[in-house]
């Protein structure tokens, strides 16, 4: 147990408690912070700021380590199910085969989406961004079940809500991609399992009988177990501080989700695939050039660097074999593969990505599997939306037992001092 941490101050010592983590991480609590001392702390971007103690996902940057619950990333990710992993994440244990049975038959009840909900998706232009559908449609799940809106008093109620999200993202996320394709909708069938259910809704038509060969089936299992969960990202955080507000689960969501959105967060596997393509059409595959322009700051490189991370990015290294064998296994041979690994090699060995600690993360290598599996560019951040939403949930969910204060961070001011105020006629 370590000592209370102590500050000194105009000459006035403080005392904070330490706070001790299962993995022995360490935190000052600076709760009574501004009671005592009148000074709040400053962090930029959130870089050392707990903001919550979490049973669900633990993460070691430094050493590489992800685990859900205890479980490791890649125990998880080679030996279950989508549905075990989202069942553990939520109710915090794998579940015995009759729960997971239930679990199953349970979302499979909810699995149509309210076909007034699809008159709100019809005036999506076609040419529209996925993911501003899927925030929108989600957001809008609130309206159709007004039972949602207030549910905290009735565990019930609020695993009936989260229940109905959980079984509707296959159902939206393939609806979003038909859109893309100028195609009919194919609804659900309950009779298949998650992952299958949603392969089938996304690449088959109403015409045929598509069956998603099982190569296709494993890659997606594995890429939505090893985006689940992520701790306090900020797609998360979002999620959280929404929902600490005690907004509805759809509304904290669809927040989350446009957090995601963006290319610095999830956004980003969408960017990796455009920038290879740029690479092998505009730069003709000079990596070198590419490399030499980041480090100028004139580019990023997308797929590359980590806020927590600043080892290795443990699923990246999953997703990397995972894609060498997909595209080996379904026989497809992507020039821009070898341009990632070409792009990868430069960077890990220049000294600018070595001494910031830039790596390879999630976003690296996904976009070239979804691709090969058949999945358009702009559908990439749904794909990773539909693998976050039992971790999104599951932090909903813990903050709204634990019945955590409203998120609500200060700040300094720089602006200016009080001055007169001066009427629309006299202003120079
Ligand atoms: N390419 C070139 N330079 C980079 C990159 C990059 N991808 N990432 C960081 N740097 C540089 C950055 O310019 C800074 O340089 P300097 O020390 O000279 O100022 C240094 O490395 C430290 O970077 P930072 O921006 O302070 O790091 P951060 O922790 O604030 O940002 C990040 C992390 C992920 C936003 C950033 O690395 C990035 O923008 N990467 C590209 C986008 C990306 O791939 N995002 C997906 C993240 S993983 C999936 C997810 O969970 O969202």
């Amino acid at each position: 147990m370590a000592d209370n941490a102590k500050l000194t101050l105009d000459g006035k010592t403080y005392e904070f408690p330490v706070i001790t983590g299962t993995e022995d991480e360490k935190a000052f609590d600076i709760g009574k912070l501004r009671a005592q001392t009148g000074y709040v702390t400053f962090d930029e971007g959130y870089k050392n700021t707990g903001a919550t103690q979490s049973n669900i996902t633990f993460l070691d940057g430094e050493k590489g380590i992800l685990r859900y619950r205890g479980y490791s990333i890649e125990d998880l990710s080679s030996k279950a199910s989508f549905l075990e992993v989202a069942y553990l994440l939520l109710y915090g244990e794998l579940p015995t085969k009759t729960q997971l049975s239930n679990f199953e038959e349970t979302l499979n009840q909810h699995t149509l989406v309210h076909e007034n909900l699809m008159k709100v998706f019809e005036v999506f232009p076609s040419g529209s961004h996925p993911m501003g559908q899927l925030m929108t449609l989600i957001s809008a799940l609130s309206s159709f079940y007004p039972d949602s809106l207030s549910p905290s008093k009735n565990p019930e109620l609020v695993n009936l809500t989260i229940i109905r999200l959980l079984a509707k993202m296959p159902t939206l996320c393939s609806m979003i991609m038909k859109k893309g394709k100028g195609h009919p909708i194919v609804y659900p069938q309950n009779k298949y399992d998650y992952v299958t259910n949603f392969l089938r809704m996304s690449f088959g038509n109403v015409t045929d009988d598509y069956m998603p060969d099982k190569v296709v089936v494993d890659a997606m299992n594995t890429l939505l177990i090893l985006h689940a969960d992520h701790e306090q990202n900020c797609s998360t955080s979002t999620v959280r501080i929404v929902g600490s507000s005690h907004a509805n689960l759809y509304a904290s969501i669809g927040a989350g989700v446009a957090a995601l959105w963006g290319p610095r967060h999830g956004g980003a596997n969408q960017e990796v695939l455009e920038m290879l393509e740029h690479i092998r059409d505009i730069d003709k595959g000079d990596v070198k050039k590419v490399v030499a322009e980041a480090k100028d700051k004139k580019r990023l490189l997308f797929g590359f660097g980590h806020r927590v991370y600043k080892n290795f990015d443990p699923r990246a290294k999953i997703i990397k074999v995972a894609c060498d064998n997909v595209l080996a296994k379904l026989g497809v041979n992507d020039p821009l593969l070898a341009i990632a690994k070409e792009l990868e090699e430069a960077a890990l060995n220049d000294p600018y990505f070595v001494e910031r600690k830039l790596y390879p993360n999630v976003d690296f290598y996904s976009g070239l599997i979804y691709k090969a599996l058949g999945f358009p560019t702009p559908m990439f951040t749904v794909l990773f939306a539909l693998g976050r939403m039992p971790g999104w949930i599951s932090q909903w969910k813990e903050l709204r037992e634990k019945n955590e204060d409203i998120g609500r961070p200060r700040q300094i001011y720089n602006g200016p001092a009080l001055r007169p105020f001066v009427a629309v006629n006299d202003r120079k």
